[in-house]
């Protein structure tokens, strides 16, 4: 297939804001899993930047390495070459404790499955967040009371998880990502398991995220939909970026149909990239 959308193996980088540097700088990263007799080059060569209060989505189809690179950025998994850095601190190098402490510290998560503790009520699993944290006690009452009535969940707070909605746990997930003021929030398919209705409830939420309490955002999505609600949409395939497009003065609808020509564009194996 012609590529009338490649673009060189360069740097993609947001233009900077106000000459604030970017939370986010992923460089030349690679990621190679397998040994010889079975090699997957799961990201090719992937460079970008997310600055500071961006809400950036990762498109691509089924495949294209795009869990692989939020795993990096995450630090679950860990890069074959190639640099991450996150508030201009490379965190390829870091060792287990500095590296708990950075995901403690400057990471929010929002999982497909909300991964929320079943043990736990909606409260005690916000709450987990600051307290690991070491967050003053009287600190955490207010603070958890404040996300959970912004993000719409106060009513659940309560509740045990199998006593909540899909959409209701995803909002308690997005509630304990956010209650201790992250660097980035990381969200991996973060509307894949939740029905229509919830999906958008919960994308409303990740948006006020991003609009009102200012939380720079980086999400990875095959959905069209979901990415629409982002400001700047970089598609990945084979494990590079093809492809940057963004939002500007545009409403989401009309992004929508911007993403929706660009995945329509990408074809083939991109079709299950509805
Ligand atoms: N732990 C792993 N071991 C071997 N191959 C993997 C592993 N994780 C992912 N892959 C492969 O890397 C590629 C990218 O996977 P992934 O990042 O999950 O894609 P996406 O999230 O875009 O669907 C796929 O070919 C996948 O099979
Ligand atoms: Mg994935």
């Amino acid at each position: 297939m012609t590529e009338v959308y490649a673009t060189p193996a360069a740097p993609v980088c947001a233009p900077s804001a106000g000459g604030s540097r970017p939370i986010l700088s992923v460089r030349q990263m690679e990621k190679v899993y397998g040994s010889k007799d079975s090699v997957t080059k799961a990201v090719r060569d992937i460079s970008f930047d997310v600055m500071p209060g961006e809400f950036v989505g990762i498109m691509g189809p089924s495949g294209s390495g795009k869990t692989t690179l939020l795993n990096c950025v995450a630090t679950i998994d860990t890069v074959t070459s190639g640099h991450i850095l996150v508030d201009g601190r490379d965190i390829t190098g870091l060792r287990s404790r500095a590296l708990a402490k950075f995901r403690r510290d400057d990471l929010g998560f929002i999982f497909q499955d909300s991964n929320l503790l079943d043990t736990l009520t909606g409260f005690e699993n916000i709450a987990l967040a600051l307290t690991v944290k070491g967050e003053p006690t009287g600190q955490v009452k207010p603070k958890v009371e404040r996300i959970a009535a912004t993000l719409g969940v106060a009513d659940v707070l309560e509740k045990y998880p199998y006593q909540m909605s899909g959409g209701q746990k995803q909002r308690i997930a997005a509630a304990r990502a956010m209650v201790a003021d992250p660097k980035l929030v990381l969200a991996d398919e973060p509307t894949g398991a939740l029905d229509s209705r919830s999906a958008a409830v919960m994308l409303e939420t990740l948006e006020m995220m991003n609009a009102s309490l200012g939380a720079t955002i980086m999400m990875v999505t095959h959905d069209s939909y979901a990415a629409s609600f982002a400001n700047r949409i970089l598609f990945i395939k084979d494990g590079a970026v093809f492809n940057e497009i963004r939002k500007g003065d545009t409403s989401r609808k009309d992004f929508f149909n911007r993403i929706m020509e660009v995945v329509t564009f990408l074809g083939g194996d991109a079709a299950d990239a509805r």
